[in-house]
């Protein structure tokens, strides 16, 4: 049932794209994404796909060239008389202002949403949103997996004994609450105060870790400022080891530093977004989320049920 089935990709991470063909059993639809002179993008599709059930994959990290390519590739499947054209976006960016919390500010998820939909978009397939709200910003139909079943499958087999999973911020409770039930430990909440849109600071320590193990869990890390610190207000109250898993590694600024700093026995993150692997060292594990898109996308193309991706 795979014949009207074909998956495209942006310049934003082809490593992923070819797992996820290599997954669905098809090779990657033929596609040039490209620069004008003066560096606009310059898209053409170099096969026919009329009547086909495209599937674009390209997430949409920074730079915002990320989410323009993936705007265009979606604008030419949809005059190119695709049947219908799904946006795989396994990191949704611009997620971060989802409401309008404080004076003049912008709710750029949303307009990321209209954007996407405006495009030609039928329907999307992404993963551990900011927050899962961000879905009711769209209008069409919309599939969201976890990384969880990946990442925790691997703390599983890992068995580290004594365990707690913390959030570093209250937002990140029901994540971390689905990892604890998950590993069979208790939960820990650090209450994090954000002081301007990349410094935070850990307030205080919610839950007993002092002599325990402790998984942080989060779904993005960015400066991992707010790794650092929650790593350090958990050892202040008595934590042993400190691991920490994130869906979407999107390093920027002092990253690397502030990680070192944290001292943690690990980190573990997807690679929604690409990474050299050489350059991150012995502290990361990567581990794929390919075989769970290109599984998510089967799926979707044939009709059938997502829900049992989901544990
Ligand atoms: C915040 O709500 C998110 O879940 C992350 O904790 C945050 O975006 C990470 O940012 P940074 O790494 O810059 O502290």
């Amino acid at each position: 049932m795979i014949d009207s089935l074909r998956l495209f990709a942006g310049n934003a991470n082809p490593a992923l794209a070819e797992r996820i063909a290599g997954k669905i059993g098809i090779p990657l639809g033929k596609i040039e994404v490209s620069r004008f002179a003066d560096g606009e993008i310059h898209v053409q599709i170099r096969e026919n796909i009329r009547g086909c059930d495209i599937f674009i994959l390209q997430p949409t990290f920074p730079p915002v060239e990320n989410l323009m390519e993936l705007l265009i590739m979606i604008d030419a499947a949809r005059r190119a008389s695709a049947d219908r054209v799904t946006a795989v976006i396994p990191y949704f960016g611009y997620a971060r202002q989802d409401r309008k919390d404080r004076p003049r500010a912008p709710i750029s998820a949303k307009l990321v949403a209209n954007l996407i939909t405006v495009a030609g978009t039928d329907r999307v397939l992404t993963m551990d949103l900011h927050s899962p709200q961000i879905q009711g910003f769209f209008d069409i139909p919309f599939d969201h997996l976890y990384a969880q079943p990946v990442l925790g499958r691997y703390f599983e087999q890992k068995r580290i004994p004594n365990l707690a999973v913390a959030c570093p911020d209250v937002g990140g409770i029901k994540m971390a609450r689905a990892f604890a039930k998950r590993l069979n430990a208790s939960l820990a909440v650090v209450n994090k105060r954000r002081t301007s849109a990349d410094v935070s600071e850990a307030m205080e320590i919610i839950g007993d870790v002092a002599g325990m193990n402790v998984l942080l869990i989060d779904d993005l890390i960015s400066t991992a400022g707010t790794l650092k610190n929650a790593a350090l207000a958990l050892r202040a109250k008595g934590a042993e080891g400190i691991f920490a898993s994130c869906t979407h590694a999107c390093f920027s600024g002092d990253a690397l530093k502030n990680l070192e700093a944290a001292e943690l026995e690990q980190v573990v993150i997807t690679d929604t977004i690409p990474q050299e692997e050489q350059r991150l060292g012995g502290q990361f594990k990567m581990l794929s989320v390919g075989e769970l898109f290109g599984e998510a996308i089967l799926r979707i193309h044939e009709e059938r049920s997502l829900s049992s991706l989901f544990v």
